[in-house]
């Protein structure tokens, strides 16, 4: 549909977000005509700035974004002449309500994105509601997590809920906005031939891995809060476990999307108690070298304690008890500083139940989605090598590479996503329940951690992760996917 007049206004325009991904996904979405000509984007803060500071910056970070790689002059100033800076002290001085009011245009759908932390989301929410600012074309966003459990969740989502209504509301998880994700569903559910054996007859595990090569950077202070377990499994790997397991929904419409993803959440079972000492894995990096370059553990990095106890890396394994899944382990990892960075769902299958080939390999094939870097889809099969005398079998690769079959660019998740907040379309959204289900799981696990006392286990930085991970898939024969494997 056609894009129309908005304005967009950021709660914490200036912070790091805004500056990493939503600025340069605006400009991205301007220069191929996804914005209304006269939409804006409103950027609050408490920082001060006039709005020649704010397009200052806001140039550098478009110009720094990778995915832009020669700016188009012309598209550039017509983007950062669509931004301005407005000072709001939420919660004090109401200054800067009024000023918003009286620059927001009343025949405008707006779009209030809440880049901010969530404790503090409730607050823009009523600062909006008392100065007359929403109306019935407003959506809110919120970014993740939301909440650091299920009850502080809640109490955002009742605040947020009383000032907008659930299809007003936009809860973002990227992930979901990742290409190769919504490749997932079509994969599932436009093809014929993997939904028969999409099922734990012959599906031996799945393992969803979400790797990264970065520390936390300049977010510490944030970071050590949350943990890998708030920050990348509550809501990323959850989410991609769900659309991994959900039954086909009747269509693709946002609410029968997201009742099957509910159901999933609904059927984990629950990882609690002395089941966490088994099940799941803590890791925190330490000093190492990366690609060469020696990194700080993350105890030294500034900007936060350092004798936390918060982890970087998580492993775990998790089961879904319905008639589809039971018995079939979905393990879960995510780390920080590891040797490199992937993130992946390998669906492993069974073995065939009886062969025919004695002495030559088995094993069931593998799988891989991949959702970066290169996303593509690699199914491994079993084959006869080439020659006479006796039969060999290797496991070789069918490969799709989404870049070298589409010569086209795909969008980056937050251009994805701020083009469907803009149309209106939270399909790819969460849902309020959703993410409570999500909290109703994790949360046993993270107070079993702190009860158990079960500090994370270090691994070097640049490795492969803590030695646990491999202990908790190894307990059953299993081991991690890795390319080589192919
Ligand atoms: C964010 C987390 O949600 O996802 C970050 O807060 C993490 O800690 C990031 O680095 C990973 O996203 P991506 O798209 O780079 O895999």
């Amino acid at each position: 549909s056609a894009p129309r007049p908005t304005d967009l206004v950021v709660f914490g325009g200036t912070g790091d977000l805004s500056m990493r991904k939503l600025l340069p996904s605006l400009y991205l979405l301007d220069r191929d005509g996804h914005l209304h000509p006269s939409t804006r984007v409103i950027a609050v803060s408490r920082d001060g700035l006039t709005d020649a500071d704010l397009r200052h910056k806001a140039d550098a970070a478009v110009q720094g974004h990778h995915a832009v790689q020669v700016p188009e002059t012309v598209v550039l100033r017509r983007f950062l002449d669509r931004l301005s800076h407005i000072t709001v002290d939420v919660g004090g001085d109401p200054t800067g309500w009024t000023e918003l009011a009286d620059t927001l245009d009343p025949d405008r759908d707006r779009v209030f994105y809440l880049a901010v932390p969530p404790m503090i989301s409730g607050a823009i929410c009523r600062g909006l509601a008392d100065a007359g600012l929403v109306t019935a074309d407003s959506r809110v966003v919120m970014e993740k997590p939301l909440g650091r459990d299920l009850a502080s969740a809640q109490a955002v989502n009742a605040e947020v809920g009383a000032i907008f209504t659930e299809e007003q509301t936009y809860r973002i998880d990227h992930y979901l906005g990742k290409e190769t994700v919504q490749n997932l569903l079509v994969l599932r559910f436009a093809n014929v031939f993997l939904e028969p054996l999409w099922n734990s007859r012959w599906i031996d595990h799945v393992q969803i891995t979400a790797a990264e090569t970065v520390g936390v950077g300049g977010r510490k202070g944030y970071y050590d809060t949350a943990g890998a377990m708030r920050d990348m499994v509550q809501n990323h790997l959850l989410q991609l476990l769900c659309l991994t397991a959900m039954e086909p929904p009747a269509s693709y419409d946002r609410e029968a999307v997201r009742d099957e993803k509910l159901k999933v959440l609904q059927a984990l079972k629950p990882l609690a108690g002395e089941n966490v000492r088994e099940d799941t894995v803590r890791g925190r990096y330490g000093s190492g070298v990366l690609h060469g370059t020696e990194v700080l553990g993350y105890l030294d990095e500034p900007g936060g304690p350092t004798d936390s106890t918060t982890e970087t890396y998580v492993a775990l394994r998790a089961e879904i008890a319905n008639w589809r899944w039971a018995g079939v382990p979905f393990y879960l990892r995510t780390g920080k500083r590891m040797d490199r960075a992937r993130s992946e769902i390998v669906i492993r299958f069974r073995d065939v139940p009886h062969t025919i080939f004695p002495g030559a390999a088995t094993g069931g094939g593998s799988l891989v989605i991949r959702l970066q870097p290169d996303e593509g889809i690699h199914l491994t099969m079993l084959a006869k090598t080439p020659g006479a005398g006796a039969l060999r079998l290797r496991s070789v690769p069918l490969e799709l590479s989404f870049a070298d079959t589409f010569a086209t660019r795909s969008p980056e998740a937050y251009e994805r996503l701020l083009m469907d907040v803009l149309s209106g379309d939270s399909t790819l959204f969460m849902r309020r329940d959703e993410v409570e289900a999500a909290w109703r799981w994790t949360d046993p696990v993270i107070a079993a951690w702190s009860d158990l006392d079960l500090v994370p286990e270090t691994y070097p930085a640049g490795s492969a992760g803590p030695a646990g991970a491999d202990r908790l898939i190894g307990r059953t024969g299993r081991t991690w996917y890795e390319e080589e494997q192919a």
